[in-house]
């Protein structure tokens, strides 16, 4: 996807404002730092940009400069302007075009860096028509309530006249509920003309960029306004709006998925990360945090209440209620939960059950093998249809290092066992129920700690007494 020039010599340059502090959202952090979706809300507009393929990205930062360019750096090109004090919009782009686009000559995307709904073909189709037009500026508008935004003023005949800033507007002029999503495509010797000529002669004593919307009008040549859907370029100012658009997201998300055939019994309450895949016919229970780089086949069922991370579910893979897994792998088939935790480096074969109060971490358990009840494996190799009883534990860790538990293929260990690594327990062996295995077990052997049972008859009577004699 590009452009297409209708000049031969079109060339484009996107800038991106992101100085702001972000005051009305009450952090110490900058406000284009703050997630959406997973992502700081500055990588969505340059995720939005990037498919034009400008010759030049800058993005202007101030607040938190070094935090927002690491930010924006990963997988992006882009350059930087620093705008040491805010001094508005229009400020922002003159230093901007001052430190990276003085011998730039062709049209300027002007994005702010808090309106991160915005879509590519969007940017693409203002792009277009402003160079059909042959405009000398060129911007988005959209129509719903224009609380705190500026107001697109139009004289009697619909043509546009200027913006002006709710704060600087007449009451007349709060009630135009045409506004300013605050993108704008602009010939780069027109901005540089208008931006000098700004003054900070307005409610907030700033250099308002919108200013040059008027300067545009006042030469008579063409300036264009394309109309866009409000819901695209609703700008984040407080936590309540990052909240409602995160919401917004979620359900496009979702309902992509479900359109690819992934059932949702409430949609509300699952939060999938875009960059996670879903094969068809999975259901997805409420309360569900799918992240990263997940993967989830076909035929699964997430009950509910699970949280997985950067991990991969093969197809027909069972999460019962209350389950934690962070980077691990799951074979096709296996049962996880209810209350059950795979820590990073689980890898799990095919049709494993682990089942309520279990934690695997680092470990890789073979097809068939069960654990039900109440076991931490860790630094574990296990292999198939062994069962692990309740209450195993296995010592990996003496301080110093962790070392490895070796399990052979359908092993039984027995409830309340600990297995105290480095340790091998081969094939076909059993291990007694309570039993501290210290040494190798030879495949088809028993281990036991001999573990005499013994009775006192009558013991209960005398420390009956002897507690109520103790008592009074
Ligand atoms: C701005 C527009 C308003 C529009 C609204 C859309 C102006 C004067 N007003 O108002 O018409 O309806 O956006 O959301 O442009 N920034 C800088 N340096 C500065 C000031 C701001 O980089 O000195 C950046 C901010 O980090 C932010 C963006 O510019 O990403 C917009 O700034 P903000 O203060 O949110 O502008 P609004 O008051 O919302
Ligand atoms: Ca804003």
């Amino acid at each position: 996807m590009s452009v297409p020039a209708t000049e031969k010599d079109a060339r484009l340059a996107v800038v991106v404002l992101a100085a702001g502090q972000g005051t009305r959202m009450k952090s110490a952090h900058a406000k284009v730092l703050h997630p959406l979706g997973g992502e700081p809300l500055v990588r969505h507009v340059l995720a939005a940009s990037a498919p034009l393929g400008a010759e030049r990205t800058v993005v202007v930062v101030g607040h938190q400069a070094a935090a927002v360019e690491a930010a924006c750096r990963a997988g992006f090109a882009v350059d930087f302007a620093l705008q040491t004090e805010q001094r508005g919009t229009g400020h922002a782009v003159r230093v901007a075009v001052d430190a990276q686009l003085a011998d730039f000559t062709g049209d300027v995307l002007i994005l702010y860096g808090d309106c991160p709904l915005l879509r590519a073909e969007t940017l693409e189709r203002l792009v277009r028509r402003h160079r059909e037009q042959r405009a000398l500026l060129s911007l988005l508008t959209t129509v719903s309530d224009p609380h705190g935004y500026g107001r697109i003023v139009r004289d009697a005949t619909g043509h546009l006249q200027a913006i002006v800033e709710e704060r600087d507007a007449s009451e007349e002029q709060r009630l135009i509920r045409e506004w300013n999503p605050g993108i704008y495509c602009v010939q780069s010797r027109f901005l540089s003309t208008a931006l000098a000529g700004l003054t900070a002669n307005n409610a907030q004593g700033e250099l308002y960029l919108t200013d040059i919307v008027a300067a545009a009008v006042a030469r008579g040549e063409p300036v264009v306004t394309e109309p866009v859907a409000p819901a695209e370029v609703e700008g984040i100012n407080s936590r309540a709006d990052l909240a409602r658009l995160e919401a917004t997201l979620r359900a496009e998300i979702v309902a992509r998925h479900m359109a690819a055939g992934v059932s949702f019994l409430d949609p509300a309450t699952a939060y999938v990360e875009a960059s996670v895949t879903i094969g068809a016919d999975t259901v997805v229970g409420p309360m569900v945090q799918l992240r990263g780089a997940t993967r989830i086949g076909r035929d699964c069922r997430i009950e509910g209440n699970a949280f997985v991370t950067d991990s991969e579910l093969a197809d027909g893979v069972h999460l019962r209620p209350m389950v934690v897994i962070t980077e691990s792998r799951i074979g096709s088939g296996a049962v996880i939960g209810p209350f059950a935790q795979l820590r990073p480096g689980a890898h799990l074969h095919e049709d494993v059950h682990i089942g309520n109060f279990v934690e695997v971490k680092k470990s890789e358990i073979g097809a068939g093998t069960k654990a039900n009840h109440l076991a931490y494996l860790g630094d574990a190799t296990i292999g198939r249809e062994s069962n692990i009883g309740a209450g195993t534990i296995t010592c990996n860790y003496d301080g110093f290092v962790k070392q490895r538990t070796m399990i052979g293929d359908r092993v039984q260990i027995g409830s309340d066992s600990q297995l105290v690594a480095p340790v091998t327990i081969g094939d076909d062996a059993y291990v007694a129920t309570g039993t501290t295995v210290r040494h190798d077990v030879e495949p088809g052997a028993l281990a036991f700690n001999p573990k005499p049972d013994q009775r006192r008859a009558g013991w209960v009577e005398g420390f009956r007494k002897r507690m109520r004699s103790a008592k009074s």
